[in-house]
């Protein structure tokens, strides 16, 4: 049997990564996988109510980077490591590459610090494979904008603090070809499922 896998899907905001996310999970179903589709921050009780809180309120950069790893812990410890264990597969919308480009390239939280929460917490429990959906910062605005919905403290950064988001999340991918894979979110909806088909083939090998 093969072992069940740790699949994260990252991107700026409005990369189109969370609409992919429950296509991936279908096709794996298709294929004879039990999968469980998760997100961050959030994905428990409580992780929910803080992903309000991370989302709306004004907070310092330390203060989101400890909710976010508080957050992951009850994540990991609820579901994360239990549907492992029963041998499902777990997509997760976003994990601690999220905290490295926002908290880290975005705000200026020390890589170490990030390292050093993330080797604490889940050092056993690290990602398979990452999709990383890459756009443009003028993509992932207009598609906030058209989206018609009040944005969040993240989405409402400036246009800088996005680049620098969007620069560390390439940075980590360059840094380990062997986890990520690199998804140009602004093409078209059946060309990207192509590419993921090949993920999809690349993990469940005929
Ligand atoms: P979402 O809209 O993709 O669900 O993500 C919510 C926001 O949370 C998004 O703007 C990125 C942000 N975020 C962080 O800043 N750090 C993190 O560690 C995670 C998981 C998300």
């Amino acid at each position: 049997m093969i072992k069940p896998k740790f699949i994260t899907f990252e991107g700026i905001d409005g990369a189109g990564k969370s609409s992919h996310i429950e296509w991936f999970g279908e096709s794996l179903r298709a294929r004879g996988v039990r999968v469980l589709i998760t997100r961050e921050p959030g994905g428990t009780r409580l992780g929910e109510i803080w992903r309000e809180q991370m989302l709306r309120e004004q907070m310092t950069a330390e203060s989101q980077t400890l909710l976010m790893f508080a957050s992951r812990s009850e994540h990991l410890a609820q579901l994360i490591r239990p549907a492992l264990m029963r041998s499902d597969w777990v997509l997760c919308d976003r994990f601690t590459d999220a905290t490295y480009a926002y908290q880290g390239g975005g705000y200026g939280v020390a890589t170490d610090t990030i390292d050093m929460l993330a080797q604490w917490l889940h050092s056993d429990c690290v990602p398979d494979m990452t999709i990383l959906f890459d756009v443009p910062l003028d993509v992932s605005r207009q598609r906030l904008m058209r989206n018609g919905r009040s944005l969040d403290r993240f989405e409402n950064e400036e246009k800088d603090f996005m680049q620098r988001v969007r620069d560390a999340y390439l940075g980590l991918a360059a840094r380990d070809p062997q986890r990520y894979r690199l998804v140009d979110g602004s093409q078209t909806r059946d060309t990207i499922r192509n590419t993921l088909c090949d993920f999809l083939d690349e993990l469940l090998p005929q």
